[in-house]
């Protein structure tokens, strides 16, 4: 039994989100007419909307999925409410912000995300697509803070001095007091963020999750789904252990046996 259950999460799948890297939409939409009503929402990321743009995501959503757009934004205040806006016009469940983006800008793209929803109630595309949202009308805003991608020794070059823990949890506690929902977090930070940022009510997706059957792959600070799940993840991103499957469905239906709550 898992004790960690925010709204909107009523089963395994509700868990669990699809990375779509994929070049193309004809790939992409293969996979989503594959895992149609298999798992929680699939994620678009700047590969996949750099090269097919926003109406590749109004199609997944009025497919009836939920999508999480991981565009990372960080840019002034103003921009990145304009952005914001623009997200939840396309109807995702969830879009994300750069921490580093600082309290103002953070503020600004909850802010601008909740007002969007607030003045479209009625055509709103996302209804259903928000049920894990805290604010059902909304999308969940999460934060990054520091890159999966970078260690101790990267944040020195960029003038950060302190280790990668302390900047996660330093950035997490900033999301928190700015009004986000909650934060991007690798395996090894979940129970770091769950212990000093917010032992509950702050969502933590966690990627770099692997499958004990699933290759390694590039992928280091890893967890199984199980484990990231039982130190307190709310929902886990799955890319290749599920795309790289030759039976991608034979994949998910593993995964939420692992994972049933
Ligand atoms: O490794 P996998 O294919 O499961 O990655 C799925 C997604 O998780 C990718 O789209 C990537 O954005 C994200 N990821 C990450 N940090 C990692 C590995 C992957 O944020 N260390």
């Amino acid at each position: 039994m898992i004790a960690n259950k925010p709204g909107g999460i009523a089963c395994a799948k509700d868990r669990l989100v699809v990375a779509l890297d994929y070049p193309d939409r004809d790939s992409a939409l293969r996979l989503v007419e594959r895992l149609s009503g298999m798992v929680g929402m699939f994620k678009i990321g700047s590969q996949l909307f750099t090269a097919e743009g926003p109406q590749l995501v109004r199609e997944i959503v009025r497919s009836g999925e939920r999508v999480f757009l991981d565009l990372k934004f960080h840019d002034i205040p103003n921009t990145v409410a304009g952005a914001s806006r623009s997200a939840a016009r396309l109807g995702v469940s969830i879009f994300n912000v750069h921490t580093l983006g600082g309290a103002e800008m953070m503020r600004a793209a909850s802010g601008a995300a909740a007002e969007f929803a607030a003045q479209n109630k009625e055509d709103f595309l996302i209804s259903a697509a928000t049920e894990g949202s805290p604010d059902s009308s909304r999308p969940v805003v999460l934060g990054v803070t520091v890159l999966t991608s970078m260690d101790s020794a990267d944040l020195a070059d960029v003038g950060i001095s302190s280790d990668v823990d302390s900047e996660v949890v330093r950035l997490a506690s900033l999301a928190r007091d700015s009004g986000l929902d909650g934060v991007v977090a690798s395996p090894r930070e979940i129970r770091l963020i769950r212990e000093r940022v917010a032992a509950d009510g702050f969502i933590i997706l966690t990627p770099g999750i692997r499958p004990v059957w699933s290759a390694v792959g590039d992928q280091k600070r890893i967890a199984t789904p199980a484990r990231a799940i039982s130190d307190g993840a709310d929902l886990i991103v799955i890319g290749r252990a599920i795309t790289e499957d030759p039976e991608p469905r034979a994949a998910v239906e593993r995964i939420l046996e692992e994972i049933q709550v």
